[in-house]
């Protein structure tokens, strides 16, 4: 499957089989992640995948709201995957943020990584949804992160049992500007 076509075909998938996903084609996914660009290639992600059904269940009651679908996922999906990070690498020097901002491109970082694992998902017919609405720190707690590590996102990784339709997306229209913001 080209690019554009993983791009165009991927969706958040909140139904998956029990299906077991094999070694060779998770690592395929993780190999994807690994590739991505970061900061000065501070690589600062870390994933862990997760197959133990207790851990899962532990992880999932840090939900931030009740029936978070995404999140509840993980109970039909073989593997959750966390995402953590290590904070202060990207954007710092010497261990200090640059400036207020640059402190948060770990951020960006483990985005990259994940959306390079969450295509390789969908051009291998996997399915993925990130979840982000958990305690962080509690995830972090149970997964035992070392200090100077954060959790950032989560997703289930699986076969989907749905096919859901695209939701709708703005226009490039209102989306791009040209040379000035807001110049169309
Ligand atoms: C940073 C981020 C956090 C998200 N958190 C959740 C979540 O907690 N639960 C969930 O079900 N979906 C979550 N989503 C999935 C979005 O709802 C979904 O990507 C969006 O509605 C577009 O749908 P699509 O992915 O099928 O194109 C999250 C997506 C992103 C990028």
């Amino acid at each position: 499957m080209d690019i554009m076509e993983a791009i165009s075909s991927r969706r958040s998938i909140r139904a998956y089989k029990n299906t077991p996903v094999d070694d060779k084609t998770l690592s395929t996914v993780l190999e994807a992640a690994r590739m991505a660009p970061s900061w000065g290639n501070s690589q600062t992600w870390r994933f862990v995948i997760v197959k133990d059904e207790g851990i899962r269940d532990k992880l999932i009651e840090t939900a931030l709201r009740v029936g978070n679908r995404g999140f509840e996922a993980c109970r039909q999906a073989p593997i959750t995957i966390v995402a953590c990070a290590e904070t202060n690498r990207a954007g710092c020097r010497d261990g200090q943020p640059l400036t207020d901002k640059e402190g948060y491109w770990f951020m960006f970082d483990v985005a990259l990584a994940m959306q390079n694992l969450v295509l390789a998902a969908a051009s291998l017919g996997l399915g993925t949804v990130y979840v982000g609405a958990f305690d962080a720190r509690k995830v972090g707690e149970i997964l035992g992160l070392p200090d100077g590590f954060r959790v950032v996102a989560v997703t289930p990784l699986g076969y989907p049992d749905e096919q859901p339709e695209v939701r709708p997306r703005k226009e490039l229209s209102e989306i791009i500007f040209y040379d000035r913001f807001g110049h169309k």
